[in-house]
């Protein structure tokens, strides 16, 4: 079978009915879910048992019990994938054990803060390039889609960066496609079409044409050609380790895998992040000064370097805070492989654990005010207070994100740059959530943009 078979093949798991991202949509669908999940978990405690008809799963926020399922008896606990497979493929992200290791340990040093120099005028690059769009957006007076234009960007800052290629496909297009697969709210009436022989347009993407445009993504950027001849990208190492006969896990269908899965997973989440640090610096004009203050004060009227961009602390922070507040992953899936205890709770092998990040990042037990935005709550001395593995927007032990520390570049660097230049005002509804794959906010982040004068 091609690799282009298997793929196809696999885009079948989509609205899966047995899928837990698909079970909890229904706990999910109100106007305001992550009000009703802060509910759930104060009446009933931090180790919530939901039985469903043939699976279990435990809903927990304890701080204590991410620890047990993420760090402690992490091999226990493995990854949880099902109907949203055709997003990532067999990937870093998604596998287990050694395989697991042999695909993580070769691209490891492309995610060093090392590299990020070699990086930096590719990300540059990126953001200049949406500067320009920006400018034509406040020319044009348009309302703007505020996740749309970051998605666009993080697509483009990882092709750039990391892929060494520009980006050969519309982002525009593949953004919506992508979204189809995240809303699993939209799941069942794909697997009901599927079921009955026609599928049904779901989102503004047919959804067989959001497979084949998410699965042509990956061969697109291996057909372009590269930006430069550096050796230090990520691409360069996919291709190395392809190649190692010392690897034999890491083939062609792999390196399609990977791709796919950075796609997503260095796309969605920060391009969330940065959609939401501009409505907060909307909303809070102290903090747009701020941040301007700063870069004023660190680099001024001339071109930032990376050491420049390192030395936004009050940025960082901003961006800390906003994902402790709006978590772009706000719960992490495991499946356990034998039985486990949890503070007396019986777990059976096979048992689903849904580890409701944002919960914690919303609890008053760990947090004082946690639904004010404060950004100081990431100065080093309150950091040293915080209760361990109550922030987790990066999940956390061996099985952490690799790609944080780039993505606080990222943000730091294109947060400034485009407050500087530009004005963004939120034009929206007061925000509602949706807890889809990631959490998003319900029907968008409409914009407003004007040029400010200088
Ligand atoms: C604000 C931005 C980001 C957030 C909030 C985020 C969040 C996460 C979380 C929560 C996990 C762990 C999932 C789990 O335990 O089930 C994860 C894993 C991962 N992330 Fe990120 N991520 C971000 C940016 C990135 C970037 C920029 C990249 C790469 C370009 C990336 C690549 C990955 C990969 C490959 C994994 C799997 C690691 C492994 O299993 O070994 N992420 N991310």
């Amino acid at each position: 079978m091609s690799v282009a078979d298997v793929q196809k093949q696999k885009s079948h798991d989509l609205g899966e009915e047995q899928s837990i991202w698909f079970k909890l949509t229904p706990l999910l669908k109100g106007s305001n879910p992550m009000q009703v999940v802060m509910h759930m978990c104060e009446k009933y405690g931090g180790v919530i048992p939901i039985n469903l008809k043939d699976q279990k799963l435990w809903f927990m926020s304890d701080v204590e019990h991410f620890r047990r399922v993420l760090v402690t008896n992490a091999d226990n606990y493995t990854k949880y994938f099902d109907g949203i497979r055709p997003i990532f493929g067999d990937s870093m992200i998604t596998v287990d054990g050694n395989l697991w290791q042999n695909i993580r340990t070769p691209q490891q040093p492309a995610f060093h803060p090392k590299a990020f120099d070699n990086y930096f005028p590719f990300l540059v690059e990126a953001i200049n390039a949406k500067c320009d769009r920006f400018s034509e957006l406040a020319e044009s007076g348009e309302t703007v889609e505020m996740v749309e234009e970051t998605w666009t960007l993080a697509a483009d800052m990882v092709c750039r960066a990391l892929f060494d290629r520009k980006m050969p496909f519309n982002p525009h297009f593949v953004f919506k496609a992508v979204k189809t697969y995240t809303d699993v709210s939209s799941h069942k009436s794909i697997r009901l079409g599927r079921q009955s022989g026609e599928l049904k347009d779901v989102s503004e993407v047919d959804p067989a044409k959001a497979v084949d445009t998410w699965l042509s993504v990956p061969e697109m950027v291996l057909g372009e050609d590269p930006l430069t001849t550096r050796e230090h990208t990520l691409m360069a190492m996919l291709m190395k380790a392809k190649d190692d006969e010392n690897i034999p896990d890491f083939d062609e269908k792999q390196v399609i895998d990977e791709l796919k899965q950075y796609l997503w997973a260095g796309t969605e989440t920060t391009a969330l992040t940065l959609a939401w640090t501009f409505y907060i610096a909307s909303q809070h004009e102290d903090v747009r000064e701020k941040i301007l203050a700063e870069a004023e004060e660190v680099y001024g009227g001339r071109e930032p370097t990376i050491e420049d961009i390192q030395k936004l602390t009050y940025t960082k922070n901003v961006a800390q805070e906003t994902l402790r507040m709006f978590p772009p992953i706000w719960a992490l899936i495991r499946v356990a492989q034998e039985d486990d205890v949890i503070e007396g709770h019986e777990i059976k092998a096979g048992d689903k654990m849904v580890m409701c990040t944002y919960a914690a990042h919303h609890s008053s037990k760990y947090w004082n005010n946690p639904e004010e935005f404060d950004p100081d709550r990431f100065s080093p001395d309150r950091m040293k207070r915080r209760v361990k593995y109550s922030y987790l927007p990066f999940g956390a032990g061996k099985r952490s994100c690799i790609g944080g520390q780039f993505s606080f570049l990222e943000i730091c660097l294109a947060l400034p740059t485009l407050l500087k230049r530009f004005q963004p005002e939120y034009i929206g509804d007061p925000i509602q959530l949706n807890a889809t794959v990631t959490l998003t906010p319900k029907g968008g982040l409409p914009f407003r943009i004007t040029e400010r004068k200088s």
